[in-house]
C-alpha cells in the first residue's frame, strides 16, 4: 500500500465530541481550555464549536463566547459548523478561519437534523459558501450518512458522489466524507470515498469516521491506501450527532495519532500532550476517556508512579 508520508488531522472534539453531551453542560471555559490544550500538542486545525440553533443543539448555545475566549495561535485554523446564512454571519463576526456546511447523503438524515430536503439544504449553503468566500473564509462540507443512515439502512455511493456533486458546484472547498453512525466496513468506506474522488481531488477530502462499530481505525486505514490525507478526530473520543440516536463519538485523535506514528506517519502532534487533554476533558465529563491509547497510557503513567 502507497500511503502519504504525513496526514493532517482536524480535531473535531470541541464540536462534534461535545455537541452531544446531556449529562453535563460544559463551561465555555473548559470548552476554550481544551482547545488551548489541543493546540498546545501540535494539532493545527480543529472545529471550535457550530453556530447552529441553541433549541436544537443547547451545549453549543455559548458558541460566540467560546470563539472570543480563544488565544488564538498563529498558523492554526479554527473551524466553524454553519447550516445557513445567520450561522455564517455569527462565524464571520466570531473570526472563524473556515466554515463548514453540512449535509447528507440520505432525505431522512438532511430532514432530521438540519430540517430540509437535500435540495433545499444546497440552496441554503450557496450564498453560505459565497459570503465566506467574499470574507476570504475557507469551506468545507460536511456529507452525513455516506455509508449507513440511521433511517434509510445503507447507503450507495451513488448518492455520496451526488451530493458530493452538488457542494462542488456551489463551490464548497473541500469535503468530509462521513460514517455518521459508525457502520461502515473498509471496502463499503472505500466505495464511499471512491465516489467522492469522481468528483473532488484526494487532496480535498478528509475522512470522518465515527466508531460505534469499532470500524473507524480500519477506515482510516482503508482510506490512507486510497490516498486521503485529513482526518476528522475526536479527542478522547468524544462525541456523536445528536440526530443520530445511539451513534457514539469519532474515532479518537489519539488512537489515530498512535498509529500513524507507528507507520512511521508524521503528523507534528504530540501524543503526551494529546493525552494530558484528552485527561482533562474526560476530568470534566466525569468519565475515563473513550480512546484506547489515552487509556493505556494513563495506565501506564499510573503505574510508573506506584
Ligand atoms: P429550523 O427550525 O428549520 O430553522 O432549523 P429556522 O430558520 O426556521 O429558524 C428557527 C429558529 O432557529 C429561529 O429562532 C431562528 O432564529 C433560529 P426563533 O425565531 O424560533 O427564536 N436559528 C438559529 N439560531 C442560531 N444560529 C443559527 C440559526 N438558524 C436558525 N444558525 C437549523 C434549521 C439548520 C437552524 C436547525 O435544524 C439546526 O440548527 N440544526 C443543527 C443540527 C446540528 O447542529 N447537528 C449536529 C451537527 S452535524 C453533525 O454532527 C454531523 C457531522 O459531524 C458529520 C457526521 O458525522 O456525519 C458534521
Ligand atoms: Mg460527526
Amino acid at each position: 500500500m502507497a500511503m502519504p508520508s504525513s496526514v493532517d488531522i482536524i480535531d473535531v472534539g470541541p464540536r462534534d465530541g461535545l455537541q452531544n453531551e446531556k449529562q453535563v453542560v460544559v463551561s465555555a471555559a473548559d470548552k476554550i481550555d481544551l482547545i488551548h490544550r489541543l493546540v498546545d500538542a501540535g494539532i493545527r486545525h480543529l472545529e471550535a464549536t457550530s453556530f447552529v440553533s441553541p433549541k436544537w443543539v443547547p451545549q453549543m448555545a455559548d458558541a460566540p463566547e467560546v470563539m472570543a475566549g480563544i488565544q488564538r495561535q498563529a498558523g492554526v485554523v479554527y473551524s466553524v459548523l454553519t447550516p445557513n446564512m445567520k450561522g455564517l454571519e455569527a462565524a464571520l463576526a466570531a473570526g472563524a478561519d473556515e466554515v463548514c456546511v453540512f449535509g447528507a447523503a440520505t432525505e431522512a438524515f438532511s430532514q432530521k437534523n438540519i430540517n430540509c430536503s437535500i435540495a433545499e439544504s444546497i440552496e441554503r449553503f450557496a450564498p453560505v459558501v459565497a459570503a465566506a468566500h467574499a470574507a476570504g473564509v475557507a469551506t468545507r462540507g460536511a456529507i452525513s450518512c455516506t455509508v449507513g443512515c440511521p433511517y434509510e439502512g445503507e447507503v450507495a455511493p451513488s448518492a455520496v458522489r451526488h451530493v458530493a456533486q452538488l457542494m462542488k458546484d456551489i463551490g464548497v472547498q473541500r469535503i468530509a466524507v462521513a460514517d455518521t453512525i459508525g457502520v461502515g466496513t473498509p471496502r463499503q468506506v472505500q466505495a464511499a470515498m471512491d465516489a467522492a474522488l469522481q468528483v473532488y481531488d484526494v487532496a480535498y477530502i478528509s475522512g470522518h469516521f465515527h466508531d460505534t462499530y469499532g470500524q473507524a481505525l480500519a477506515n482510516t486505514l482503508a482510506s490512507l491506501a486510497l490516498g486521503v490525507r485529513v482526518f476528522e478526530t475526536s479527542i478522547a473520543g468524544l462525541g456523536g450527532c445528536p440526530y443520530a440516536k445511539g451513534a457514539t463519538g469519532n474515532v479518537a485523535t489519539e488512537d489515530v495519532v498512535y498509529m500513524l506514528h507507528g507507520m512511521g506517519i508524521e503528523t507534528g502532534i504530540d501524543l503526551d500532550q494529546l493525552v494530558d487533554a484528552a485527561a482533562a476533558i474526560s476530568q470534566v465529563l466525569g468519565r475515563p476517556p473513550q480512546g484506547r491509547v489515552s487509556v493505556a497510557l494513563l495506565n501506564k503513567r499510573a503505574n510508573a508512579a506506584a
